[in-house]
Parts: structure tokens; sequence; C-alpha cells
């Protein structure tokens, strides 16, 4: 299966937000991961609707949006509204998560959910028919530049011998060239990656992660 990297631009210099995203878009990153924290389902904010259809207008790209939101329901046809490709909430967060998936469905985008380390894939298995991604989070949701957590693969291992080979498994957190072929090998196929790509030089660091992949 294809490897698609989505680098997070948490992780970006927002001074120069505009030059970066369409430098991850020259340097051929397939997807564009893109933060949104509420200071309630995570301990930290990031940024909303305005920044996402502001660089909605440079690239093409693939906008894979993680809502780190409470309740997402509340906003989910805003985030589409502002560009939103693929749209993913927390299991965690919402008692709704049929008609979250119905909302994203039914404006012709994708789904996906999202389980924090220490949720059983439980959470997703109900919703899989008619789930387009499901993300394992590698560490805490909240903070770029945390240390991945290696124990996840047992789940995403669990996980892709549920959905078979054509389902997309995302995972996000503390992935760097070094230890980006374990998840790759235990089923995922969607690479999140914030700090590897964005400090140094952002095109090397995307052929880097990419050359690791291509080995397997
Ligand atoms: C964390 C975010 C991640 C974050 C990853 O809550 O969901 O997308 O940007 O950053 P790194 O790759 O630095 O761990
Ligand atoms: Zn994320």
């Amino acid at each position: 299966m294809e490897i698609i990297l989505s680098p997070s631009i948490l992780s970006a210099d927002f001074s120069e937000l505009g030059e970066q995203v369409k430098e991850v878009a020259a340097a051929g990153a397939p997807w564009l991961h893109i933060d949104v924290m509420d200071g309630v389902f995570v301990p930290n904010i990031s940024f909303g609707f305005p920044i996402i259809s502001s660089i909605r207008t440079l690239t093409d790209i693939v906008f894979d949006v993680h809502l780190m939101i409470t309740e997402p329901e509340r906003y989910i046809e805003r985030f589409l509204d502002a560009g939103a490709d693929v749209l993913t909430f927390h299991a965690e967060a919402t008692d709704k998560a049929e008609e979250c998936i119905e909302m994203i469905k039914s404006r012709g985008k994708k789904a996906g959910l999202a389980i924090s380390p220490n949720t059983p894939i439980d959470a997703v298995v109900p919703y899989l028919d008619r789930l387009d991604m499901v993300l394992c989070m590698t560490v805490e949701p909240g903070y770029g530049g945390q240390v991945y957590i290696k124990a996840v693969e047992e789940k995403i291992t669990a996980l892709r011998k549920l959905t078979g080979k054509d389902f997309n498994i995302q995972i996000d957190g503390g992935v760097n060239a070094d230890n980006i072929t374990e998840p790759v090998k235990a089923g995922a196929n969607i690479i999140v990656a914030g700090s590897s790509v964005f400090k140094g030089s952002i095109i090397d660091n995307i052929k880097g992660l990419t050359a690791a992949c291509a080995q397997l």
C-alpha cells in the first residue's frame, strides 16, 4: 500500500506559514496535517477557521484536518467550509460519532476517527464501515515534539487485521526518520510528522522520511 506523508503545520514557523505550506506541497508531500485544539479537549490552543481558509487559497494539497475539540459536531460544517478534505475527530470527544461521520460524508468529504494512546480500538470498530480512516495517536494529543509511544503499534496491528489492506490507518506523534518504519510495518499507511519535517530543511526532511519508507 502506498505510504502517504502528512506534515503537521503545528510545528511550522507561523510568521512564514504560507511559504512553508507551499514548500511542503512543492516537496511532494501528498497531504497537509492541520491540528485544531480548543484548550478543553486538550490543554493547548492552536488555530481555527481563518488560518485554514487562508492557506486553502495557496495549494490543492489534501487538507487533513485533525480536530482536538470537544463536541466536534458543533463545528464540522464550518471546518468543511474552510477547506478540509479529510476531517478527523476524536472518539473521546463526542457521544455523536455516527452523526459526525454522516455530516462529513454527506458533503462528499473523507471522515476519520481518532483515538488517543490509551483508548482501545473497540471505540472505532462499530464505525469502520462508514469511516475512511482511523487515526491512532502515538503521543497524547496536545503538543508537537513529544516522544513516540511504541506500544500503540499493537493497536495498529490489531486494527489492520480487522480492516484488511485497503483501509487508511494514520499515526500521529513523535515520528521521525529513525522510527517511521516500525508503525508502517505494523500496518499504518498515513504518517503525520510535525517537528521532524519543520525543524531544519523542509524539503530534505520530507525526502528523508519518504526515502526511509521507500526501502520497505
Ligand atoms: C499532537 C498533534 C500532532 C503534532 C505532531 O497533538 O496531533 O499532529 O503536530 O507533532 P510531532 O510530529 O512533532 O510529534
Ligand atoms: Zn495531529
